[in-house]
């Protein structure tokens, strides 16, 4: 099906120690798709296998139908947009360069900053923060750029792994403005981690709750209130 990602009964195992451990889940374009957990639980490490960074021990996963050990699977990676937790920024690229780090050896400079500054308007970045370097931006910025640059080749999967860790209240918002504003046009499948559960359920329908390499809990964002374990509730516990 177009646009999907699935997993059944993924299993991964690094030097003998389970990372992940017989996660089941769908993602479709219309059901963003949120991950939630206490630190270690494994959801940075379940988004770097599902774009086939860390190898899948037992189970598979199936992107468009297509299992990521197939050679077709490239190609469909490059419709990929990813957002790691650290950002991950090029620091010696300047941020239009940042964006553009795909096209910059097949296209030149004046087409490239004119792309970038489309992309800056989406986010809420100025023109002039294009030339400005990683270590010349706030928080907030980086955290921007990063998904400036996630989205710049207008990918049909977007993962985002703590996309508001470390902002205030007021960016965390801007920030979970702009994904939900690129996942309702229904076209991109988006995951994010978060630990913001203000923004879960704000923002989100789906959510899986990850604990211990395991997959805890899965339901839509009402569920947390009515049908919780004792686990998801003390996740919740502050905004309940
Ligand atoms: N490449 C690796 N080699 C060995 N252990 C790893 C590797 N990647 C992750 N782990 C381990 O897997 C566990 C889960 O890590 P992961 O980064 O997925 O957690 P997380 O849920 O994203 O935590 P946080 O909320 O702190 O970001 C941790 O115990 C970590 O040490
Ligand atoms: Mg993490």
């Amino acid at each position: 099906m177009k646009n999907t990602i699935v997993l059944k009964k993924v299993s991964v195992v690094i030097d003998q120690k389970t990372i992940l451990k017989d996660i089941s889940l769908s993602v479709k374009p219309d059901k963003p798709l949120c991950i939630i957990g206490r630190g270690s639980s494994g959801k940075s490490s379940l988004l770097k296998t599902i774009i086939g960074l860390i190898k899948v021990n037992s189970g598979s996963i199936l992107i468009n139908d297509i299992p990521i050990n197939d050679k077709r699977i490239n190609e469909i990676f490059n419709d990929f947009g990813v957002v790691f937790q650290k950002d991950a920024l090029f620091d010696s690229l300047n941020v239009w360069q940042n964006i553009m780090f795909r096209s910059l050896n097949n296209f030149g400079k004046d087409l490239l900053i004119k792309k970038t500054y489309k992309i800056l308007e989406k986010v809420g970045l100025q023109r002039s923060d294009a030339f400005l370097f990683p270590a010349e931006l706030s928080g907030g910025m980086r955290k921007r750029v990063a998904i400036a640059r996630a989205i710049s080749h207008s990918p049909k999967f977007l993962i985002l792994d703590e996309p508001t860790a470390g902002l205030d209240p007021i960016k965390t918002n801007v920030i979970f403005q702009i994904i939900k504003k690129l996942a309702d046009n229904k076209q991109t499948t988006l995951i994010v981690v978060t630990s913001d559960m203000r923004g879960v359920i704000k923002y989100f329908s789906e959510v899986v709750v990850l604990e211990n390499t395991r997959l805890h809990w899965k339901g839509e964002v009402q569920d947390v209130y009515k049908n919780p374990t004792p686990h998801v509730k003390s996740l919740f516990e502050k905004v309940f």
